[in-house]
């Protein structure tokens, strides 16, 4: 998995828990010493093992924590990529262009990117629904980086997710919706 996400993550658990909660995270995990560089790929294993320390510690089941995570990097998304969006997009807007805007450039910048499947379809002016499949299963992550964007907006949503691959479905279904 990319740097960046093990960076936010470990920006999360400063903010919110303090400096030494990350080391402690790290030998939680069986990481102790591990660093972390923003362009470069991490093993998930790593990923999810850290997920699984800090979401013990927080006492947060790992969607929870995905969420929180996506809604605490979503400003800091949009601030260093923000140029490859449109001035005028809102919230949905951008999720309706991420693959197409910004996953993709990050998948031509660093080919170890995997492919993220993830399809975005309008179902009106106010609404879209994102479907997501994707090995990693990290739908939490999708959801939370939503509420930032809204919050960063100043737009409100509701979400509601009647598909889910962590319940067994084949792939995630997150309704928006813009009120
Ligand atoms: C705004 C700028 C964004 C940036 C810079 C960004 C960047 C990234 C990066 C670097 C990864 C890791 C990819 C990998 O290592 O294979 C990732 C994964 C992911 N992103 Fe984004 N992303 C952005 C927006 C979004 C939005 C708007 C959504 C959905 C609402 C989203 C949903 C996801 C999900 C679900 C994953 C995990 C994918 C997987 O299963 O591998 N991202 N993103």
């Amino acid at each position: 998995m990319h740097g960046l996400i093990f960076l936010e993550l470990k920006k999360f658990v400063d903010a919110r828990l303090g400096e030494a909660a990350w080391m402690e995270g790290l030998c939680r995990a069986g990481l102790q010493g591990r660093e972390y560089l923003l362009v470069q790929e991490h093993p998930d294993a790593e990923a999810l093992a850290l997920l699984a320390a800090i979401g013990a510690r927080m006492d947060l089941g790992d969607d929870a924590l995905l969420q929180q995570l996506g809604e605490f990097m979503a400003p800091d998304l949009l601030r260093m990529y923000g140029s490859l969006l449109k001035r005028e997009w809102r919230t949905l807007d951008v999720v309706e262009h991420t693959e197409a805007t910004i996953h993709r450039v990050m998948r031509a910048r660093n080919p170890s990117v995997g492919a993220i499947a993830m399809r975005a379809e309008r179902s009106g002016p106010d609404g879209l629904v994102l479907t997501y499949a994707s090995p990693r299963r990290m739908c939490g992550l999708a959801k939370g980086i939503v509420r930032g964007l809204a919050g960063h907006f100043r737009e409100r949503v509701r979400l509601e997710e009647p598909a889910c691959m962590r319940a067994g479905a084949p792939a995630c279904r997150i309704r928006i919706e813009r009120f």
